[in-house]
């Protein structure tokens, strides 16, 4: 499949490898238009860019402005690579500057974003641009690289950009395989609360970040996502639509909402339990004493109603188990799935070093007939291998 690429080149010596990427891209066949920065010009020229890439080629926002070109390149693109990604770009990006071509093009798409920096290792290493990649990484953008070798001016360390074989074929592998185009998947993430009075509620760690991955890979994949985000603390995919809610009454609700979606997956870490009777008015330690009780009441189980419907769908769910040894982790996991009824349940590990929040994370996937797929890494990798275990089960008669 032809594919519309967007590859931006900021202004680092680097970028006249942006050249080799370029072609590399119009090699596989690739409809690709690139967006170089002005100080990107510098290093290297027009006329190479034009031939390489077979399109015209501005960093101007005031050319073309009759096509409206400053959003129409991002909004057409399928996939866009800014490589080189000086840390200036990078600083740029993370703040949603818009005052050229390429920072408008990106503000304009909802394509997956791929970066490879390039940049002198302390530049590499300045907090500034750690968090610049921070809050990029969890807006969704994946990087490559950088690598660590020699550098200009006779430095070695990290910051050297990622050969354009690698670039090219990661950024291509981000856009998923089409395996879920024309199908529909929503997705709860995050962590419900529930709510004591005004201004306390009863909570869990969980940031959201599994299934916002999950809503993510899916995208790629082709499918049309819902998100129901349970007090999401990490940013939402673009492309995806989103529920908002905070109480398992509120998740319960837009599930049930949206369970005709192909695929139902329940990644939200649901509070088994509510206060039995809320106060409107904040509760003052007065009136409570030393050792106050709250009285609590079992929420319905919502992946068990999914699952037990009358449905065509397929039904995940989640299990985060504290359990140390594996054998043990998956016969839990097997008498939850059994129990709820779901058709695959993802075992996740978690503790206090793996599982909630942004870090690496290891999964455990299993149907009623044992184990069907484990990973371990990222979230966005383990999300991947989430994500083919839920089509392979669907395509396995
Ligand atoms: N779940 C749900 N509704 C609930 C509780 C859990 O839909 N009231 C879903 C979660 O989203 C997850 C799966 O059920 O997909 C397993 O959740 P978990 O908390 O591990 O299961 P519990 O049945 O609550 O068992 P445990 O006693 O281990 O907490």
């Amino acid at each position: 499949m032809t594919l519309r690429i967007l590859v931006g080149i900021s202004g680092g010596i680097a970028a006249y490898k942006a050249a080799a990427l370029i072609r590399l891209l119009v090699q596989e066949g690739h409809d690709v238009h690139a967006v170089p920065t002005e100080s990107a010009l510098r290093f290297i020229g027009k006329p190479t860019l034009e031939a390489l890439s077979r399109n015209p080629v501005t960093s101007d926002v005031f050319d073309d402005v009759a096509e409206v070109r400053h959003v129409a390149l991002g909004q057409r693109a399928d996939l866009i690579i800014v490589a080189p990604a000086t840390a200036n770009t990078l600083a740029k990006l993370a703040n949603g500057q818009a005052d050229d071509l390429l920072g408008t093009s990106v503000l304009a798409a909802t394509a997956p974003l791929v970066i490879a920096p390039a940049m002198h290792t302390e530049m590499w290493r300045h907090p500034a641009t750690r968090h610049n990649v921070a809050t990029l990484a969890e807006r969704g953008a994946h990087f490559v690289g950088p690598d660590a070798g020699e550098l200009t001016g006779g430095d070695v360390g990290a910051g050297r950009l990622a050969e354009p074989e690698r670039i090219a074929q990661e950024a291509l592998a981000v856009l998923g395989d089409g395996s879920l185009r024309g199908r529909s998947v929503v997705v709860s993430a995050g962590g419900t609360h529930e709510s004591i009075d005004p201004v306390r509620f009863i909570g869990n760690r969980s940031s959201g970040a599994m299934g916002v991955a999950l809503a993510r890979r899916a995208l790629a994949r082709g499918a049309s996502v819902t998100l129901v985000g349970a007090n999401l603390q990490v940013a939402a995919p673009a492309g995806a639509d989103i529920v908002s809610v905070e109480s398992t009454a509120e998740l319960r609700e837009a599930m049930l909402r949206h369970a005709n979606a192909d695929f139902v997956i329940m990644a939200a870490a649901v509070s088994d339990y509510r206060v039995a009777t809320g106060s409107d008015t904040k509760l003052k330690k007065d009136a409570l004493g030393a050792n106050p009780s709250i009285e609590l009441i079992e929420n319905p189980d919502i992946l068990a109603e999914l699952a037990q419907a009358d449905r065509s769908n397929t039904v995940i769910g989640f299990a985060a188990e504290t359990e140390i040894d594996e054998d043990a982790l998956v016969a839990l996991g097997m008498t939850k799935l059994k129990r709820k009824g779901a058709d695959l349940l993802v075992v996740n590990r978690v503790g206090t070093d793996s599982g909630f929040g942004e870090r690496a994370t290891s999964v455990t996937v299993i149907d009623t007939d044992g184990i069907v797929a484990a990973a371990s890494g990222t979230k966005m990798s383990v999300a991947d291998v989430i994500m083919d275990a839920i089509v392979k089960h669907k395509e396995t008669p």
